[in-house]
């Protein structure tokens, strides 16, 4: 098996609540990831899957340093994220990119995209101006894009133009990881498979390793090797991609597959109900699906049930998990 590269370790954030006031009253603390466990090797595409609001954009922002955690730590190859953040941060954004779900709001209107690909070869790898140029043409060859482009701003470009410019961008600092916050969620359902198909080339022409974060199983299902299912913060199943779309485990997972059509699968809108992922700011006592889970039993709203190994490199959180290969009928086990 390949080594580490980026690994979460009880990771945490939470946001407000620091500033309670003397009397005790204050704004409650929201928090928005909760002791997230997860390990990526090297080459290998990680998707994170889970409902809006769960925490996904939250974990990727502190997986690449963005965000500092409030407790745990994020190890890249080994070193301390908060520390690199700290002390060695061109070198964290050698190693480390991030690509945002919003590709025109994430490139900066008033430069042009060689302004945009020549700052990190200059920032960060010190590049000499003439090579910068060269390598620019490269970049652009990379991501398919037209050469003349290159002196165009952002408002030219359109959705899956400029996401091909911010996957650009992130090249440029010649990463071996790279953290994809829905990278295509915004864009339209045709561009989109352009740029999966982009993507996945360029992982195995230039050996990366993928953080790939997604509201839509579909789109994970293809590109993914393995796939972390979170909910309301947590980590609620790990397991390798085909495992996890076969035979889930977790009741959570399964009623997430059931709500999506996938090649294959009939899809049903009542397998979860929209609106009902609790308030992160007072999440229920014990597993937070408890209430909107067809197996709970009184004992699941005690304890929060901890991620165990169901099988060989799959884990799941979860009391009365679905049998292997239950499939369509887990609600009457
Ligand atoms: N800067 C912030 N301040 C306060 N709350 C935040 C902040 N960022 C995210 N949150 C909250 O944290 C939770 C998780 O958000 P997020 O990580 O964006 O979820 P996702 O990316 O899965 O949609 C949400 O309840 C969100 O409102
Ligand atoms: S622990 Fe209980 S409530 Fe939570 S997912 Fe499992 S069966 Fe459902
Ligand atoms: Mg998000």
């Amino acid at each position: 098996m390949n080594e580490i590269v980026l690994e979460a370790a009880s990771l945490e954030k939470s946001f407000g609540g620091r500033g309670l006031l003397p009397w005790g009253k204050g704004k409650r603390s929201l928090q928005a990831v909760r002791g997230v466990d997860l390990q990526v090797r090297k080459g290998e595409t990680l998707g994170i899957v889970g409902e809006s609001g769960c925490g996904k954009s939250t974990l990727a922002r502190m997986l690449v340093g963005l965000s500092e955690p409030t407790g745990g730590r994020v190890a890249l190859s080994g070193r301390d994220v908060a520390e690199m953040r700290r002390n060695a941060r061109s070198e964290l954004r050698r190693k480390v990119q991030f690509v945002f779900q919003d590709p025109l709001s994430s490139l900066n209107p008033r430069k042009t995209v060689r302004q945009i690909l020549e700052a990190p070869l200059d920032n960060l790898l010190r590049m000499p101006r003439d090579r910068r140029r060269e390598r620019v043409a490269e970049l652009m060859q990379l991501v398919n894009l037209r050469p003349e482009f290159v002196d165009r701003h952002p408002h030219e470009f359109s959705g899956g133009q400029s996401q091909r410019i911010g996957i650009a961008r992130a090249l440029a600092a010649e990463p071996k990881v790279m953290v994809l916050d829905e990278p295509v969620s915004a864009l339209d359902v045709s561009v989109q498979a352009q740029i999966l198909n982009l993507l996945g080339d360029l992982k195995q022409r230039l050996g990366l390793t993928y953080v790939f974060i997604s509201h839509d199983l579909a789109v994970v299902e293809h590109l993914c090797d393995t796939v972390a299912v979170m909910y309301l913060g947590n980590v609620v199943e790990h397991a390798p991609a085909e495992e996890i779309f076969r035979s889930p485990r977790h009741p959570y997972t399964h009623a997430l597959l059931q709500s999506v059509p996938t090649l294959g699968r009939r899809s049903d809108p009542d397998a979860l109900s929209e609106g009902e992922l609790p308030n992160p700011a007072a999440p229920p006592p014990g597993c937070a699906f408890a209430p909107r889970c067809p197996r709970a039993r009184d004992d699941c709203r005690q304890a929060r049930p901890p991620l165990e190994r169901m099988a060989d490199g799959h884990l799941a959180a979860c009391y009365y998990p679905l049998a292997r290969e239950a499939g369509k009928d887990a609600s009457q086990a």
